[in-house]
């Protein structure tokens, strides 16, 4: 099915340059960007968004790492978008991603793994909404 996902691209990639390339793996395995921009997250804001996570031991480093610089937010769209997208990504910790991916090629460690992408249909479209307005989806 034609399906939406959202993207971020994280401050260890935005701070490193590499929101092009990254973009360009996106496209090459077919996701469109239909809705992209760049913002600095607050810590209430990037708390806001991982509420999931809130009890994990990471959450409080996760919090800091995402509103610490600038992270690009996008709405790619395609075929199986929400998997196509988890597999372009790889595997969240990179030392486990398979070659070719975004964590493999470019990600640091667990934490800083240089990209997030929603993980289902349900997820997806409230992490869109969290972002974008439908106005700025342009598909
Ligand atoms: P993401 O897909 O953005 O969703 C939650 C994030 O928590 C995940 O990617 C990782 O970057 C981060 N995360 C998961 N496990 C750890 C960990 N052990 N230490 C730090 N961050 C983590």
């Amino acid at each position: 099915a034609l399906e939406r996902t959202l993207s971020i691209i994280k401050p260890d990639a935005t701070r490193r340059n590499l929101t092009g390339k990254i973009n360009a793996k996106f496209e090459d395995a077919g996701l469109r960007i239909i809705a992209q921009k760049r913002i600095h997250l607050s810590p209430a804001q990037a708390g806001k968004f991982y509420e999931v996570h809130k009890d994990r031991p990471f959450y409080g480093e996760l919090v800091e790492f995402m509103a610490s610089e600038p992270v690009v937010v996008q709405v790619l769209e395609g075929e199986n978008a929400i998997q196509k997208n988890r597999d372009v990504m790889g595997a969240t910790n990179p030392a486990n991603a398979d070659a070719g991916t975004i964590r493999k090629d470019f990600a640091l460690s667990v934490g800083e793994n240089s990209v997030h992408g929603s993980d289902a249909p349900e997820t997806a479209a409230e992490e869109i909404a969290f972002f974008f307005s439908g106005l700025e989806l342009v598909g």
